[in-house]
């Protein structure tokens, strides 16, 4: 009973399933394509940077799971829409098992139902910021062999960390607790770097109210002691592309991302 309320509380936005709209999903309600709307007629670019986010997460999914590495923890990780980290993981590598983690209670509820019935995810309710209570997790633990490699992602979301809430800590907490052979994914909303892309910018900040757009050197730094990977921290559409990318339009550089491999 407690879920479905939860569910059905359409009187406030969620940033997952705002998001889930740009990507052109329906697991969200008025409240949300309300601000969607406004992400769209104010920023016509917001989808592209949604999908040029997802297109090079499911990338890294890929290439992680390929490296031999199939149990994942996928911090904030939203609504598990179309081809979401577990479907791209147990594609790779049919035995994947992943751990979602939101602290966004409606995300939570709705991600559980989706997912209902396959028993190599978990999903769980909590603050990334606290590492350790999801390293605890009995559910979690009953999934993820921790003696083992295993896939942290931070694909959109540590740019909702404004820098008083020290970013780069749950990814050094993490590098501790994991084994060597993890890998480390960071998407993050790219600074803009001309007139143009820092007008982009400032309008959407100013529409999430939190958070801060990073430099790539910013958020090369995010990974700590980890030994980033190739290509190093590039816009998405430029991460390890399948075939050859145009150059990155104006909004499709406020999105970038790499991968860090802990020895
Ligand atoms: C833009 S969505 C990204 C979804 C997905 N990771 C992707 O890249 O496709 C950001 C998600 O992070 C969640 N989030 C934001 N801050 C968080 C925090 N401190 N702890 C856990 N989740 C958080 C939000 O609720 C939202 O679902």
């Amino acid at each position: 009973m407690a879920d479905r309320a939860i569910e059905d509380d359409q009187s406030k936005p969620s940033i997952a399933r705002i998001y889930d709209y740009l990507l052109g999903g329906h697991d969200n309600h008025p409240v949300d394509r309300a601000i969607g709307d406004i992400f769209i007629n104010d920023l016509p670019g917001s989808p592209a940077i949604a999908r040029a986010n997802r297109q090079a997460l499911i990338r890294a999914v890929g290439a992680i799971a390929d490296e031999g590495v199939s149990q994942f923890v996928d911090l904030g990780s939203g609504l598990p829409t179309e081809d979401n980290v577990h479907q791209v993981a147990q594609r790779h590598s049919p035995d994947a098992r992943v751990v979602y983690v939101d602290h966004d209670p409606s995300a939570v509820v709705r991600s559980r139902a989706l997912l209902a019935g396959d028993e190599r995810t978990v999903v769980i309710e909590a603050d990334l910021r606290d590492p350790e209570r999801i390293h605890g997790d009995p559910a979690v633990r009953a999934l993820i062999d921790f003696d083992r490699p295993v896939g942290v992602i931070f694909s959109g979301v540590l740019h909702h960390l404004n820098d008083s809430e020290r970013p780069a800590e749950p990814v050094r907490r993490w590098a501790e607790l994991v084994a060597p052979g993890s890998r480390f994914y960071i998407s993050h909303f790219r600074s803009g770097r001309n007139g143009e892309t820092r007008a982009v910018e400032q309008k959407l900040q100013a529409s999430l109210g939190r958070g801060r757009w990073r430099t790539d050197e910013e958020i090369a730094a995010l990974f700590g002691d980890l030994e980033l990977l190739e290509p190093g921290v590039v816009p998405c559409t430029l991460w390890r592309p399948e075939g050859v990318p145009g150059e990155p339009t104006v909004w499709e550089q406020l999105i970038t991302c790499g991968l860090a491999a802990k020895r």
